[in-house]
């Protein structure tokens, strides 16, 4: 599985880098808002720190302003990902760009047909929100199930690029369910190191060793 940070905040994109487990980077327009910058100084940044996928949505409305914004976008880094909305205007512009050979992360999906149309209009990446869904009440994970299976039952290569995960949970019924990518905030990427039997356990040997070389 691959993982990408989702946010647009570039110290904590450097910060992660460290960690040498980060494959790319997703922002959309509320993220890069957060950082008071324009989308591409922040996107060219962030070009610069890691070497893979860096997704930057459109904001026009109309597939004719999409496109222009896109190969606008695409010219910034021969790793840039074009973000666009799953709807009628969106998917038009994502067969379009998939025949210009321009990587396609189509977000905001929220259904298995949704997901389905991206693909048949040729998306490197569908962006299933789980979080949102939950939030609703709706069981997000069942919805990365049924595109995994429709997916596999037809052979789209589209990669499921699990979204909106709000916690570890999330990330591992994912893992399970055969999600491709999962991008996560900083924050809960973080959280995956963690366990208190592992600290717990570390304590112990150093202790050992500290008592058996004393
Ligand atoms: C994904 O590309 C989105 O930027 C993101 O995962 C949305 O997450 P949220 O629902 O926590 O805002």
């Amino acid at each position: 599985m691959e993982f990408f940070i989702d946010t647009g905040m570039v110290d904590e994109i450097k910060e992660a880098a460290k960690w040498g487990i980060i494959d790319g980077v997703t922002t959309n327009p509320s993220l890069i808002a957060k950082s008071g910058r324009s989308q591409a100084d922040v996107i060219k940044e962030i070009c610069g720190i890691i070497n893979g996928p860096i997704s930057a949505e459109v904001i026009s409305t109309d597939t004719e302003g999409m496109l222009k914004e896109a190969y606008e976008i695409a010219k910034w880094h021969e790793n840039i990902v074009v973000k666009l909305p799953l709807t009628e205007a969106g998917i038009a512009a994502c067969a379009t760009l998939s025949k210009d050979k321009i990587k396609t992360n189509v977000t905001l999906c929220f259904s298995s047909n949704q997901a389905l149309l991206a693909a048949k209009a040729g998306a490197t990446y569908i962006s299933p929100f789980l979080g949102r869904l939950d939030d609703i009440g709706h069981n997000g994970l069942q919805l990365i199930e049924e595109i995994r299976t429709v997916y596999d039952n037809y052979g789209f290569m589209t990669k499921i690029l699990a979204a909106s995960i709000r916690h570890p949970l999330h990330l591992r019924d994912c893992t399970l369910l055969g999600a491709d990518v999962a991008t996560m905030p900083y924050k809960v990427i973080e959280s995956l190191y963690k366990h208190p039997l592992t600290d717990r356990g570390l304590d112990a040997f150093l202790s050992d060793h500290a008592k058996a070389n004393s």
